[in-house]
């Protein structure tokens, strides 16, 4: 039987194009506060015997993680075959360590939580710095969904002769397929980030971007401070303004009329829904699901 897909608030549009390449249908939950502000949540489709889906985009996600937990268990007790999450982006995973005495590694006790509840999890382009992939501290199984040809096919179809700069050596991975596909130059600048809003970036190569239209990658867009002090310098060596491309617009406060000061173009995908989230990336991920569904079931 085809899977059931139930959106948690906020993924209606990402269930719905992914139900649509499955042949999956739509569930919904009926969902409200208490008094208290704990959760009542209530499946409206019955999921026994079939696979489920969850979706649940993981940006900003500590008022997301009690209703998605009680939406997964609530799934498998009523007698869903497999309880599987999509999560387009995926948050957690830059504390991978503890930088400081007493501090929580917040991505692994993430992952253990989530591990607990799902049967697999798909994702895309999750930022995985120390870690070489989510099997380190996810006990589940995992596909990643690059977004690579989604934002070459992109680059292509909409910016004359690009040179790809990525703003600091975690992008390397990300800008060099990227430029790959697109079939265009790259360089990967050098970051140093001394707060949470102060970014320092190292200058790029002038004689690479000669006649060449700018094009910013990162994985994630959030304060967006790394693209604005990449951007700067790309206007003080006389670059046109350049075109900003991320898998992952978290878009926090006012980044995004920030940014678009020295921006010529803003552009995610749409991992996490937002003003500037263009590029589908909902095929790549049906693919995934599909792959996953059809191994047997643990
Ligand atoms: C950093 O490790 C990431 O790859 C991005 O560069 C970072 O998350 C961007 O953050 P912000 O937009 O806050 O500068």
């Amino acid at each position: 039987m085809n899977p059931l897909i139930f959106p948690m608030p906020g993924n209606e549009a990402f269930a719905e194009a992914l139900a649509g390449h499955l042949f999956g249908e739509v569930g919904g939950f009926e969902t409200r506060k208490f008094p208290d502000e704990e959760t009542y949540l209530r499946l409206l489709r019955d999921p026994s015997g079939r696979d489920v889906v969850i979706v649940c985009t993981l940006d900003r996600p500590d008022p997301k993680i009690a209703p998605l937990i009680f939406a997964a268990d609530a799934a498998r007790s009523l007698g869903a075959t497999r309880v599987g999450l999509v999560a387009p982006y995926l948050s957690y995973l830059r504390q991978d360590r503890r930088f400081q005495l007493g501090e929580a590694i917040s991505s692994a006790s993430f992952a253990r939580l989530l591990s607990a509840s799902f049967d697999w999890l798909v994702t895309v382009d999750p930022h995985l710095h120390r870690y070489g992939s989510l099997d380190e501290i996810y006990a589940l199984r995992s596909r990643v969904v690059p977004a690579a040809k989604r934002l070459s096919e992109w680059i292509a179809g909409n910016v004359k002769d690009p040179i790809l700069i990525g703003p600091d050596s975690e992008s390397e991975q990300w800008v060099s397929d990227v430029a790959k596909r697109a079939g265009a130059p790259s360089q990967v600048l050098q970051k140093e980030r001394r707060g949470d809003l102060d970014v320092r970036i190292s200058l790029p190569d002038a004689k690479l971007l000669h006649g060449r239209t700018p094009v910013l990658l990162d994985d994630i867009i959030s304060s967006a401070r790394t693209m604005i002090a990449a951007a700067h310098h790309l206007l003080s060596l006389g670059c046109p303004p350049p075109v900003c491309l991320a898998t992952h617009g978290i878009i926090a406060a006012d980044s995004l009329a920030l940014l678009t000061k020295v921006a010529g173009q803003v552009v995610t995908t749409n991992t996490i829904p937002n003003p500037v989230s263009q590029i589908d990336i909902s095929p790549d991920v049906a693919l995934a699901i599909s792959a996953l569904l059809a191994e047997p079931a643990v």
